[in-house]
């Protein structure tokens, strides 16, 4: 059977009747010379055309009762391969989980630059994309009313969308309340037998990350010395004075938390502590006794649980603390590959590289020839050992939570050339590849989610 992938373009029937002219060398292959219907399945939709014979080679002609069934627009180029000999398969489908903040910014036609991004990359690659949230799935239906981007009006829309073949799961930053209904949601689409999803993981839980990444051999010396804290658990402070007393800085940080927001730094100073984190700006603050500093420090973290973690004597850059954020993402073959691993530099007097934090960030070679001085020969080597360290983290990680996407990687050097492993994320930003001017590689951190969606599906060369 012929079953590569193919486009094909969408116009609209003149007559009531939707038909399908095959691409030219499709046309020539016996087996579907004779045949005068298909169907056509689109995500969860399916209708049934006619084979015509016309000039119009590739063109799948709908009237507009199917136009809307398969939630497309006229003068869309779709793939398409056949899935059996009498069903062609267009899509994939790929509906993008995101929260609400996303639909709203859609609504207003002022898009988030990631959304439009996807968009612009799905075009390229010839797939249905369209964003979706906790109140777009009509589940008697099993119809999504999801916003998508017309090209013909240039303009955004909400639009009606058969289920789709695949979700990609952007949906980070719920609000508090919506918290159950995502993942009420997630639970949904699991019993959805067809469905596939990727990085539906919500977040990472930073202990568990670490106690699990700790039990591999490989990669248990990149992992700094952490402890768990509770607020309820009065040995906490014990184990906060101990991680002091052995590292003289420490990190606090919630469990959940991400973007830098719920992360503290402590260190012993000469007449008591000092804590440093970031709340609009670096704010430092004194503290004389080590009660006073835990209890600010819980003060500041919203969350209950938490973790204490040695404190890494990170690169510096004129007194800025650096770290390095790799993008992980696998291909159309289904592989992993590293897209980039942009450096990020603090602002001045933080203790956090977050980009929210107001952090600049530079290509990887860019930043250790020009800020440090590293050789060739020295980046070559710090090269291997990151991929080396990238790869088995990726490895365990799916190991221990199933498979992902794409996966953002956080890591930092020491002064003394070593590396650490600080966290890894579910739902990786691109923009420290973006702010790191990285063109090419900010482009391909969109266009890869589409093509491993691709894979997914079956529609491959
Ligand atoms: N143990 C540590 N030592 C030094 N810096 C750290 C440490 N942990 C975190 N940081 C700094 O704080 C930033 C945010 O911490 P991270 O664990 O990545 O939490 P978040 O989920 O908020 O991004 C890191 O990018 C790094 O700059
Ligand atoms: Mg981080």
């Amino acid at each position: 059977m012929y079953n590569e992938k193919f486009n094909v373009t969408i116009k609209n029937a003149t007559a009531t009747d939707s038909t399908i002219c095959l691409p030219a060398d499709i046309r020539a292959k016996k087996e579907y010379k004779y045949r005068d219907q298909l169907k056509i399945i689109g995500g969860n939709s399916e209708i049934r055309v006619d084979v015509v014979e016309s000039d119009n080679f590739g063109t799948i002609n709908l009237n507009e009762n199917h136009l809307h069934q398969l939630g497309l627009y006229i003068n869309q180029q779709v793939s398409a391969c056949f899935q059996s000999i009498d069903k062609i398969k267009i899509g994939p489908y790929i509906g993008v989980f995101v929260n609400i903040g996303s639909l709203n910014s859609l609504m207003k036609g002022t898009p988030y630059k990631r959304l439009l991004e996807l968009i612009k990359a799905s075009k390229e690659e010839n797939a249905i994309v369209y964003f979706m949230s906790i109140r777009s799935i009509n589940w008697p239906e099993m119809r999504i009313s999801a916003y998508s981007y017309n090209f013909n009006d240039n303009l955004w829309e909400l639009k009606k969308f058969p289920f789709p073949d695949v979700i990609y799961d952007r949906g980070g930053g719920f609000l508090p309340n919506q918290m159950p209904v995502a993942k009420y949601i997630r639970h949904q689409f699991d019993n959805v037998e067809t469905l596939i999803k990727f990085n539906s993981q919500h977040y990472f839980n930073k202990w568990e990350v670490y106690q699990r990444l700790a039990s591999y051999e490989e990669i248990v010396s990149y992992l700094p010395d952490t402890l768990y804290c509770t607020n309820t658990n009065d040995g906490s402070i014990g184990n906060i004075m101990a991680m002091l007393n052995k590292y003289n800085t420490v990190y606090l940080k919630a469990i959940l938390g991400s973007n830098g927001k719920q992360v503290i730094r402590l260190m012993k100073v000469h007449c008591g502590y000092e804590i440093n984190y970031f709340k609009n700006k670096p704010v430092t603050e004194n503290l004389s006794t080590i009660e006073e500093a835990v209890n600010r420090a819980k003060e500041l973290l919203s969350s209950t649980s938490y973790i204490v973690q040695q404190g890494i004597d990170v690169l510096q850059y004129k007194e800025r603390n650096i770290d390095m954020r790799a993008l992980m993402q696998r291909n159309r073959k289904g592989q992993w590959q590293i897209v980039a691993v942009p450096v990020r530099i603090a602002a001045k007097n933080c203790s956090i590289t977050s980009t929210s934090a107001g952090s600049s960030c530079y290509l990887f070679e860019e930043a250790l020839i020009n800020l440090f001085d590293y050789s060739v020969k020295d980046i070559t080597k710090l090269k291997n050992e990151i991929t080396r360290l990238l790869y088995t983290t990726v490895q365990a990680i799916e190991a221990e939570y199933g498979t992902f996407g794409e996966l953002g990687i956080d890591i930092a050097i020491d002064n003394n050339g070593k590396l650490w492993f600080i966290e890894c994320n579910a739902k990786p930003g691109k923009d420290t590849i973006f702010l790191s001017k990285n063109e090419e590689a900010y482009k391909k951190s969109f266009r890869l989610p589409i093509q491993y969606s691709q894979y997914l599906t079956g529609f491959t060369n």
